[in-house]
């Protein structure tokens, strides 16, 4: 694994050095010059090289491994943060923790959006005041209740899934939290349904097949108008989307996709990446200027 290294002072070289005796490639950078305060009393060196390698944090409160980068370590933190924001503020309702019910009893992927991103989706179209949405992505439906829930009167969602028993499942998560009237899906592969559909939307999420979001992206652009907001869905990987050298394939897709927008003058753009239940991830936003 490769690992980065916050801080190069007695404790970083410490952790760097038991971390590269284990076998990992190490990357050792600057340390965070307020942090000095943190490096005494320093914990047994090997409890904290030992707790990195297997993915937890270091045991003492004090020890400089807490800025130490190394993907999901700090997922359980992430996700009990998460779990308190969703009960405090998110509050899902029975339609959608029932829509993840039905997902997992009918084994679909638990890959949805997740309860603070939906409400994130939600918000979205809420502020801007979108009464047409695009999704690419329909998988059980979750992120599809929390846009439709956000239309005005008259809105609509329109999907696309290329799974039928996907769809299946959504249509009836659909139903049950009272929007099917306003959502439709298209089951299909994306490329292909796009040509069939009438625009401008005035947000999309695009959330389907990572190589593809190019060409999801460039649909969407011709399906806009100035002022619509294109979200794509896990442009970070867990930070994989760095590193110019990585051959996964949803990698090189979605570097190949910040291409696309980089040199796209219609659109202005940023990228927020996120931790949560999911892990280490990321949402782009385009806005379309022109
Ligand atoms: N937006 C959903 C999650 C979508 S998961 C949510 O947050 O609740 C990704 C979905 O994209 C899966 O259901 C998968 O079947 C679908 N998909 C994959 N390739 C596709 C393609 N070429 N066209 C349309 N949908 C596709
Ligand atoms: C995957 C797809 C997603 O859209 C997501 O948000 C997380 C994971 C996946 O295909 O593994
Ligand atoms: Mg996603």
């Amino acid at each position: 694994m490769r690992i980065g290294v916050l801080g190069s002072g007695e404790v970083g070289r410490t952790v760097a050095a038991g971390l590269a005796a284990a076998g990992h490639e190490v990357v050792l950078g600057t340390r965070d010059p307020t942090s000095a305060d943190l490096l005494d009393p320093l914990p047994p060196r090997r409890t904290c090289a030992d707790a990195l390698v297997s993915g937890e944090w270091c045991p003492s409160t004090k020890c400089h491994s807490r800025l130490i980068h190394n993907g999901d370590m700090t997922k359980e933190t992430w996700t009990a943060v998460d779990d308190y924001v969703t009960a405090l503020l998110v509050r899902p309702d029975d339609a959608l923790t029932g829509a993840q019910d039905r997902a997992d009893e009918a084994g679909l992927p638990s890959i949805a959006v997740s309860p603070p991103q939906g409400k994130l989706l939600h918000l979205l179209v809420r502020a801007s005041g979108a009464r047409s949405v695009l999704e690419f992505g329909t998988l059980a439906g979750y992120s599809t209740i929390w846009l439709a829930r956000a239309l005005p009167e008259g809105g609509r969602v329109v999907t696309l899934e290329l799974e039928q028993r996907h769809a299946d499942v959504a249509a009836a998560n659909l139903e049950r939290a009272g929007v099917a009237d306003r959502v439709e899906i298209k089951v299909g592969r994306a490329i292909d349904t796009l040509p069939q559909l009438t625009g401008p939307f005035d947000l999309f999420f695009i959330d389907a097949d990572k190589d593809s979001g190019t060409e999801y992206f460039r649909g969407a652009l011709e399906l806009s108008r100035p002022g619509s907001l294109i979200i794509v869905d896990n442009v970070v990987r867990r930070g994989q989307v760095a590193d110019p050298d990585n051959d996964d394939p949803a990698v090189r897709g979605t570097r190949r996709l910040f291409d696309a927008i980089a040199a796209e003058p219609r659109v202005s753009a940023t990228v927020v990446q996120t931790v949560g239940s999911k892990g280490y991830d990321g949402l782009a936003f385009a806005l379309v200027t022109g």
